[in-house]
């Protein structure tokens, strides 16, 4: 077990995959507030809004972070099998709700992000870490590409899936999971170790309307995004779900490759369905082995959502402190 102190001068690096998403932008920026742990880079992927809006976003993200040092790869436009599907009901037309940012004075780097993945873990054997918050596509292309990854990532953090908590996106699946499952099929049976994160801890974590208000106390373009991306993500919840706040799943996955803490986990065999009904997409966990198949991840199942939430709120307002 390592310390704080280990961790601060030997961080856990990482690459991450996004599909950004208001939420993957407070993942991103998290990461960037967290000394626990140093961003490689950002792949960027289809999902909930287009590869090259994604892109855009991403690379304002993190100048609006001042982060622009932070190389940004285009990953893949489209699912594996799978017609297309964005989130525009849920992320807004640019995927920033109703955040502006101006379009960043950095460009993405002329390596596709699954070319990137594969360079950085291989020669980096049992260093780098993946934290996926998007479809798998450019992992599952990545793994197809060159197997040995497998084998000398670190870890791959997910967030994906919904065990028993319903979908997000169909009465059954979770949005990441159902836009490209057969990458997730790839992704979960490829013997990667993955801690999953699904919808069964993240709609524990509500950032509420009075969290939003207290980061709005320090005056910062940083905090002015959080509230003009969220307000969006907030009428969202509000209208489809009837939930008072925003759930952020992106950062709760973040969040555990430093403080794994947060949740309780179950080793678990966990299975994608794939046979285009109308359970395409659900992910599903066999609790009683009754598939005598060995488990493929730890699955978080328990979350403590309070002591969550002021990691990224005390997180969030020391970012903005630096960058006001
Ligand atoms: C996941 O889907 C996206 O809308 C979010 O960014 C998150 O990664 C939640 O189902
Ligand atoms: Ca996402």
């Amino acid at each position: 077990m390592t310390s704080p102190l280990q961790e601060i001068m030997n961080p856990k690096r990482i690459i991450i995959d996004t599909d950004p998403g208001i939420d993957d932008a407070c993942a991103i920026l998290l990461a960037l507030a967290s000394p626990e742990i140093q961003v490689e880079g950002l792949t960027v992927v289809h999902g909930n809004c287009s590869l090259e809006q994604g892109t855009r976003n991403a690379l304002a993200i993190l100048e609006l972070a001042k982060s622009e040092h932070v190389p940004v790869y285009k990953g893949f436009d489209l699912p594996l099998v799978q017609p297309s599907l964005l989130a525009p009901e849920t992320h807004g037309n640019t995927g920033l709700g109703y955040a502006t940012l101006s379009e960043s004075q950095t460009k993405p780097q002329a390596q596709h992000g699954s070319d990137f993945l594969i360079e950085k873990i291989m020669s980096n054997p049992g260093e780098i870490s993946i934290v996926a918050i998007g479809p798998l596509t450019n992992i599952a292309v990545a793994i197809r590409k060159e197997p040995r990854i497998v084998e000398n990532v670190k870890e791959i953090f997910i967030m994906g899936g919904a065990i028993r908590h319903e979908g997000n996106t169909t009465p059954l699946a979770e949005f990441n999971t159902y836009v490209d499952p057969h990458a997730a099929h790839i992704v979960f049976h490829s013997g990667m170790p993955i801690i999953l994160t699904p919808l069964d801890v993240t709609y524990d974590c509500i950032l509420t309307h009075q969290d939003v208000e207290r980061l709005l106390r320090i005056d910062s373009p940083l905090t002015k995004f959080i509230e003009d991306a969220t307000r969006f993500y907030m009428e969202f919840h509000d209208e489809y779900q009837k939930i008072d706040g925003c759930i952020i799943n992106d950062p709760l996955t973040l969040a555990l490759t430093f403080m794994p803490e947060i949740c309780d986990y179950q080793e678990l065999y966990v299975d994608v369905d794939l046979s285009g009904g109308v359970s395409m997409g659900n992910t599903f966990a066999d609790f009683y082995r009754l598939t005598k198949k060995p488990a493929n991840m730890k699955v978080a199942l328990g979350v403590r959502p309070r002591d969550f939430m002021e990691l990224f709120l005390e997180r969030m307002e020391k970012l903005a402190k630096s960058v006001s």
